[in-house]
């Protein structure tokens, strides 16, 4: 197994020195920029759209308090008190699924937006710069690097702003091996890095609900970078942040609706029942991660959350989907074993093919989903339980549905792998 670990040769508390020092982003001490790659275009700023601030419908919330330490309110964190237009957001993964509808969400509320973005985003790179800059509107775009630290570093100085929050929306596309390390841990940490060197005070971290169970590669990516931002504001009292946890998103559980529109049958593994989840629209997930920015009763905390209603079994989604095309179920049941055979087939090439190692990860992945629930998992019992996951937001999976059933699939296409 290859684990390419922390090849950027930087560490946290060299970078909490460095933003000590720090007043201002012109202050920048030099040496630490590696001038590799620099796309800042100042004709790129764009003019800041702000409009009422959205209606949003809050659920129950419970949290994980991962910090015991009090969250001491220092000049730092004064960001808080100021108006949302005063405080500087940057996102990073600001192009994908969720990070788009984050930008959105933080500039409807006023808060000024730095939005991080390839000059080719999208799946398989398929958004050139204009096509982003319409999709990000409302935010001011950065093109950069977040996989090269100073390249990240060199924008921002450009750009010209000091940071009060940062948001990370970053993930790997393939949930291959290194590209997970490459982003969910390290182009993750740039961002905490550079953040920090300009003066951010909070982080937003969109994380995953299944890394309570790591089983791949991406969840153990994920939760080294979880314990480094713990560790950060443990060390760093005007330091705090939010992790948020989120369930199955809609775009994950829609693979199946052209298949049964077309009258196929739905492929479920075991008896259907094996997993559950209570799925959250890019929407509800964004408004919730915008709550993260300023809400105190999220600082510190490892924040689990899905969408309204109960828990679903793939049975049930299976049922759903059915009933809303208006024809008899039609199931077909895959035996687990299945997997098991091909994940020890993968596991055994790649002994002999280490370049096989994203497609013995792939079965892993699959296999995890067709088992594991996306849902608060008891560590004493080891049981799942939907009861304990929090609830958020409006929109439902049988709205979803009925949606991508009338207007087809669009804009709910998958990573660069068929299996999220
Ligand atoms: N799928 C689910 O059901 C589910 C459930 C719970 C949690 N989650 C978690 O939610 C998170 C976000 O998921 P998502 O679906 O919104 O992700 P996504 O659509 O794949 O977006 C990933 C973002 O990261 C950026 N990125 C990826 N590789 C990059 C690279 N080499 N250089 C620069 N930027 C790069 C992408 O930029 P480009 O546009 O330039 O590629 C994009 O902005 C993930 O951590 C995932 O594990 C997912």
């Amino acid at each position: 197994m290859s684990l390419s670990l922390s090849s950027n040769g930087f560490s946290l508390h060299s970078t909490k020195l460095q933003s000590c020092k720090r007043c201002s982003p012109s202050q920048l001490p030099n040496s630490q920029i590696q001038v590799s790659f620099n796309s800042y275009n100042p004709s790129l700023l764009l003019p800041l759209y702000v409009s009422e601030p959205t209606k949003f419908c809050r659920k129950r919330v419970c949290s994980i308090t991962a910090s015991t330490a009090p969250v001491v309110e220092t000049a730092k964190s004064s960001f808080r008190d100021k108006n949302p237009k005063d405080i500087n957001v940057l996102v990073v993964g600001s192009t994908g699924y969720i990070g788009k509808f984050v930008v959105k969400e933080l500039a409807h509320r006023g808060f000024n937006v730095i939005a991080i973005a390839r000059e080719k985003s999208g799946i398989r790179g398929k958004n050139s710069k204009e096509d982003t800059l319409e999709q990000l509107k409302g935010a001011n775009v950065c093109f950069s690097d977040v996989t090269h630290l100073g390249s990240l570093e060199n924008s921002l100085e450009s750009f010209g702003y000091s940071i009060d929050v940062v948001v990370s929306c970053l993930a790997s596309r393939s949930g291959g091996v290194k590209d997970s390390w490459k982003i969910d841990y390290e182009a993750t940490k740039n961002s905490l890095v550079v953040g920090r060197n300009h003066g951010a005070s909070h982080f937003v971290l969109l994380s995953a609900i299944c890394v309570q169970k790591p089983l791949l590669e991406f969840q153990r990516a994920k939760l080294k970078f979880e314990a480094e931002l713990i560790k950060e504001a443990e060390e760093d009292a005007g330091f705090t942040y939010s992790i948020v946890r989120p369930t199955a998103f809609f775009k994950s559980l829609g693979g199946q609706v052209e298949l049964v529109k077309d009258g196929k049958p739905y492929v479920m593994f075991g008896d259907g029942k094996l997993c559950a989840c209570k799925p959250i629209s890019e929407q509800d997930l964004a408004s919730f991660m915008a709550d993260c920015v300023l809400g105190r009763d999220k600082i510190n905390q490892i924040l689990p959350i899905g969408g309204p209603g109960k828990a679903l079994t793939p049975l049930e989604q299976g049922e759903m989907l059915f009933r809303l095309v208006g024809r008899e179920p039609k199931f077909l049941k895959v035996p687990i074993q299945i997997m098991d055979l091909a994940i020890g087939v993968l596991d055994f090439l790649v002994k002999i093919f280490p370049s096989m190692e994203d497609a013995a990860e792939y079965g892993k992945i699959g296999r995890y989903y067709a088992a594991e629930s996306m849902l608060v998992l008891d560590p004493e019992t080891g049981e799942y339980s939907a009861e304990e996951t929090p609830s958020y937001g409006k929109d439902t999976l049988e709205e979803f549905f009925k949606r991508m059933l009338r207007e087809g699939m669009a804009g709910q296409e998958l990573g660069e792998q068929t299996i999220f």
